[in-house]
């Protein structure tokens, strides 16, 4: 479903040009659940966001889901994210505002749904992730994994073809990590691609595939010499 070639971007801040991506292919299949790990700078956040069309890419080409979309507007990024395309981020990105009901509803006003579908949708979302009794709380009145859960809830209520994860569990505990990779994994069962940075090993282990990123490329993971390290250090 999505197809990466020759992918690169470059990033210019005054002088100082960063090659964030050299040259990336890249295929998934749908119902794939990927791990992307990698340090840091090395181009994680970078690919995702090019993945999930919010930034354009400056070479190469992209196709998801059969559209070509390596050249779109702004305004067509948009309707391509809006219609397929989730994210959840490390630090839960929800309005603090707004009631957890209205964040999960926030998102689906752009996808033409009637009030009734999107309550039915905000609904099933968080009885999906376990937070039916905190509809009326406001984001800073739950827990860290509890707020993830809701980003959860908001993420899966358009029903996307796939869902972009950056480092999800990366302000979690043991405890409440596992319960967003179990989420996680229930959601891919059910259909969902999922394409998630991480930098946990445990969670590397739950994915179907895992991809390696090194100064903007990708390295089969026995190629990385961090990788080669790490496995010559446990043995
Ligand atoms: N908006 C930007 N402007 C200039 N340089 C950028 C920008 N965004 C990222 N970069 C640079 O691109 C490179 C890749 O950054 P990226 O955020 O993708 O790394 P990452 O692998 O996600 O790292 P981390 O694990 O720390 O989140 C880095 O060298 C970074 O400094
Ligand atoms: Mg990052």
């Amino acid at each position: 479903m999505l197809h990466m070639q020759s992918v690169t971007k470059v990033y210019r801040a005054g002088d100082v040009e960063t090659r964030a991506l050299r040259s990336i292919d890249l295929h998934l299949a749908k119902g794939e659940f990927v791990a992307i790990t990698g340090p840091s700078g090395s181009g994680k956040t970078t690919l995702l966001n090019i993945m999930g069309l919010l930034e354009n890419i400056d070479g190469g080409t992209y196709t998801l889901d059969g559209k070509d979309v390596s050249r779109l507007s702004d305004g067509e990024c948009s309707r391509v994210r809006n219609e397929k395309i989730s994210f959840i981020f490390q630090s839960y990105n929800l309005i603090p505002d707004l009631s957890v009901a209205a964040n999960i509803e926030a998102p689906l006003r752009y996808r033409g749904y009637s009030a009734a579908e999107r309550r039915r949708r905000v609904e099933a979302a968080l009885g999906k992730v376990g937070l039916s009794t905190r509809a009326r709380h406001l984001p800073n009145q739950l827990s860290g994994g509890q707020q993830q859960r809701v980003a959860i809830a908001r993420a899966i209520a358009g029903s996307p073809a796939v869902i972009f994860a950056d480092e999800p569990t990366g302000n979690l505990d043991t405890q409440m990590s596992q319960q967003i990779m179990d989420l996680l994994q229930e959601i891919n069962r059910e259909g969902c691609t999922v394409v998630m940075v991480t930098h946990n090993d445990a969670h590397v282990e739950r994915a179907s595939r895992h991809i390696h990123i090194l100064d903007g490329a990708i390295v089969t993971p026995a190629a990385s010499p961090q990788i080669a390290a790490v496995r010559g250090a446990a043995a």
